[in-house]
């Protein structure tokens, strides 16, 4: 990891990062190794002070919407492209039209397009299920292949995945839940689900940290938070279902009335740089990058192997729907007895 920063931080000097002073209030809503590399590299190639706080993306937009009037956020870097979404339609984010946007990827794009310019896809990652084969070996479970399958009573108690209100990456699961059976059927596919789960965390990440540690068998993660974890030594698998699946669009937005709005738009356009974007591979995060030129990792997930559903970004991050969806997992879904 410090070979890796200390080449990042080369290569960042060499690209003639000049020496400013500065303040910048970023809530960051991608893991904490992610989350601290970019501050310390920006702050050591620019001489800007980064404020960092770490917050999942239910939670950081609840965040936003709560300081609204007085915000003291200039960037939210990160977490699912939904939230975001919803922030640009309440106003609560600028709009900025990058001159790198002819840079990215057309689902990032189409995600600013999408938002009048008020976000921007940084990366982009399937939903999937994490597995802990040592563990699913000695409990003689199956590794699940299917949604359907994480329904089988064998698989009592052994699912974690997080609660939507806080995380992005539960919310991706409902809504995909939702195009891909139909509203009614899905929440009759999350009652069903809920007896078999043992926790829902805060975060998107516990569940996938809590099976790579053996503490439950199965996880609903995003895949590319897998490998990570493989990598500190810990025992776990990713697999995505073959009915079919939906990706996040993660995204960036700079907040509207932002008090350090130019150093705001300068923390934007070193984000989407391909040499800030391949900063998440060396955090140990793999998302696919959402800048064509950045390298691509060969431990991010193939798009090409997934079946993937046509996720309808705009449906699903606009408020009302967020919202009511949310609503209706807690009456229905969360309430019921396990
Ligand atoms: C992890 C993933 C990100 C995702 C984020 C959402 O950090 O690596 O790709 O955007 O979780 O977090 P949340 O807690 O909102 O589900």
């Amino acid at each position: 990891m410090k070979k890796c920063l200390v080449a990042v931080v080369a290569a960042l000097c060499a690209g003639g990062a000049s020496a400013q002073e500065g303040t910048l209030n970023v809530i960051c809503s991608v893991q904490a190794e992610w989350c601290n590399m970019i501050q310390t590299v920006y702050a050591r190639t620019t001489g800007v002070k980064v404020n960092m706080s770490l917050k999942g993306s239910g939670e950081a937009l609840a965040q936003l919407i709560a300081e609204k009037a007085n915000p003291k956020t200039d960037i939210w870097f990160g977490g699912t492209g939904d939230p975001h979404l919803q922030a640009a339609e309440q106003d609560l984010s600028l709009e900025y039209k990058s001159p790198s946007l002819p840079q990215l990827h057309g689902w990032a794009q189409q995600q600013a397009a999408q938002s009048k310019y008020k976000t921007v896809g940084i990366y982009s990652g399937p939903l999937g299920f994490g597995y802990n084969p040592e563990l699913l070996a000695k409990k003689k479970l199956a590794v699940p292949k299917t949604w359907a399958d994480l329904l089988k009573p064998d698989y009592k108690n052994e699912i974690q995945v997080a609660n939507p209100a806080s995380s992005g990456t539960a919310y991706t699961m409902v809504a995909t839940l939702v195009q891909l059976m139909g509203e009614d059927k899905a929440f009759d596919y999350m009652k069903g689900l809920h007896k078999n789960i043992q926790t829902y965390t805060r975060s998107g990440t516990g569940p996938i940290k809590a099976v790579a540690r053996g503490e439950t068998s199965l996880s609903i993660s995003f895949v590319h938070d897998g490998p990570g974890e493989k990598m500190q030594g810990f025992p776990v698998e990713t697999i995505t279902p073959t009915e079919g699946t939906g990706a996040e669009i993660g995204s960036m937005s700079i907040i509207k009335g932002a008090r350090n709005l130019e150093a705001a738009k300068k923390f934007y356009e070193w984000a989407l740089s391909p040499a800030a974007q391949e900063m998440g591979a060396a955090a140990k995060q793999f998302q696919l990058p959402s800048n064509k030129s950045a390298k691509v990792d060969p431990r991010v997930p193939d798009f090409k192997k997934i079946k993937f559903i046509d996720y309808d970004y705009a449906k699903y991050g606009a408020s009302a729907e967020r919202r009511r969806l949310i609503a209706k997992w807690e009456k229905e879904v969360n309430s019921l007895p396990r």
